[in-house]
């Protein structure tokens, strides 16, 4: 009999929970689940989205066992994969992330920058601790790890937990590598092959072929010259709203800098800080729109499968974007050696750059895990930035373990987008009153 696999999702309330575990069940035929928990700390948020899943599943999928719980034990015993996605501190510590460097100017986003290194100092000593759990009431079991901000995630796991088998990988490209092939009339990313090299949120296409060898990067960069990613339909249906556009359409500037190269979204940050800025409204960040939008819209939908007791009708959808999860655990599971987009150590595979950082780059996937595809060496533009961004990122780790002020205020100071050791300071003394719940204590 065909191998069945039991998941836990940790970050059971995560507003893409549901669309994930929608996402699981469309795609039983080839990934068979036999078992799904939700394991949360939160135990409050955990039951309205598990309590509406859990209707979902007796309505659609009796044969799959469904639990949600907060006890560790339980979460993690007999599992084989447990798919993270936590948000430490919630939306309510993302938004401060936001708007406190943007009181001293600075750009305040997510991942990237000071909202990016208070982030990680909140998400290490979560995914470290579902991390331990795992392996200990399931040693053989594998993590896939989104949970943000990765870059900072993966190094620390690199560092505190180096045979782990923990996978970190990141949904951007995926949605970039759909747009670009609606660029050139494919219907897929996977009748493309990729040349790809970064940091996770900072990385560069330099080649993209067919399936046949055909050069398809002057089709791209014609696009990209004239309209960045916008107008580049993705079937991800993800990242619709206009601020995403708009991010979408300014990566022709960031083209602009590196015509051999196609970007990754994230670069806008770093490369046109000042536009960012002027174009953040200080009191309305991200944040907020996700917490009027995407964050309502999932916790409605919840309570009213819940009010109702069915969810028929309830407009819950598979999150198609979300398919590469499924594809990156079928690859352990049935060995299909499928080339995927990872954040792994670099170990020479970009041969001009610290062998130790954790970089995003091709690897082929199979049942013992990853093995990196050789990039070759960078050109002298993207090996200075990511240079600089790196040490940010390792900065953030040391800080982390050895709670030193001095190491995070030198990656702060360190950023791209941070112009000033002294506006590193006012912004670093803010954010640690604002995280005194999360971070560990620094001296
Ligand atoms: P969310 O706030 O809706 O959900 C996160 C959940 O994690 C919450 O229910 C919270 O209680 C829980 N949580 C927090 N700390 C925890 C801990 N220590 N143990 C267990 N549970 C914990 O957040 P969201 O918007 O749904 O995003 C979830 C995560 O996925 C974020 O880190 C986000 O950045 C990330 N994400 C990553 C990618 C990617 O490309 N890598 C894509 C999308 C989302
Ligand atoms: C992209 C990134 C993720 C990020 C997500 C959501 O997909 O790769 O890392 O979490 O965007 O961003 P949003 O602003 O919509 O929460
Ligand atoms: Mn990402």
């Amino acid at each position: 009999m065909e191998k069945k696999y039991s998941i836990t999702i940790a970050g059971g309330g995560s507003t893409f929970t549901p669309g994930i575990c929608l996402l699981l069940l469309d795609h039983m035929e080839r990934f068979p689940i036999r078992k799904i928990c939700f394991y949360d700390n939160n135990k409050e948020r955990q039951e309205i989205v598990a309590k509406a899943c859990e209707i979902y599943m007796h309505e659609n999928a009796p044969e799959v066992e469904f639990n949600y719980t907060t006890d560790p034990e339980t979460a993690f015993t007999d599992v084989d994969f447990v798919m993270c996605h936590i948000r430490v501190g919630l939306y309510a510590m993302r938004e401060k992330d936001e708007k406190i460097p943007m009181k001293y100017g600075v750009v305040g986003q997510e991942t990237c920058g000071p909202g990016g290194i208070a982030y990680g100092m909140r998400s290490i000593g979560g995914v470290i601790e579902i991390l331990d759990y795992m392996e200990k009431y399931s040693p053989d079991a594998w993590m896939l790890n989104y949970s943000n901000p990765a870059a900072i995630v993966a190094e620390a796991t690199r560092r505190l937990r180096p045979n782990s088998k923990i996978l970190n990988i990141c949904d951007m490209p995926i949605d970039l590598e759909e747009k670009m092939a609606t660029m050139v009339g494919l219907s897929s990313r996977k009748e493309m092959s990729v040349g790809y090299y970064g940091l996770n949120h900072f990385g560069w296409w330099y080649k993209i072929e067919d399936k046949d060898g055909n050069d398809l990067m002057p089709a791209i960069k014609k696009h990209m010259a004239e309209n960045g990613f916008a107008d580049a339909l993705s079937k991800t249906n993800q990242h619709v709203e206009p601020s995403w556009i708009e991010t979408f359409a300014k990566a022709k500037d960031v083209y602009a800098l590196d015509p051999d190269t196609i970007p990754n979204t994230y670069l806008k940050y770093y490369l046109y800080p000042d536009y960012v800025v002027e174009h953040t409204d200080p009191n309305h960040t991200r944040a907020n729109e996700v917490m009027e939008h995407r964050e309502k819209h999932i916790f409605d939908a919840c309570r009213e499968i819940i009010a109702k007791g069915t969810a028929v009708g309830c407009g819950f959808e598979p999150d198609a974007h979300a398919e590469y999860i499924v594809d990156l655990a079928c690859a352990i599971a049935k060995n299909t050696k499928e080339k995927m987009l990872l954040i792994v150590p670099n170990e020479g595979a970009i041969e001009n750059f610290d062998r130790t950082a954790m970089v995003e780059i091709p690897c082929i996937v199979g049942k013992n895990g990853y093995e990196r595809i050789v990039q070759g060496a960078i050109p002298q533009f993207q090996k200075g930035l990511m240079e600089q961004q790196v040490s940010v990122e390792k900065l953030v780790v040391d800080a982390w373990i050895t709670g030193s002020y001095q190491k995070l205020w030198q990656a702060l100071t360190l950023s791209k987008i941070v112009p000033s050791a002294r506006v590193a300071k006012l912004i670093l003394d803010d954010l640690i009153e604002a995280n005194k719940d999360f971070w560990p204590e620094l001296k």
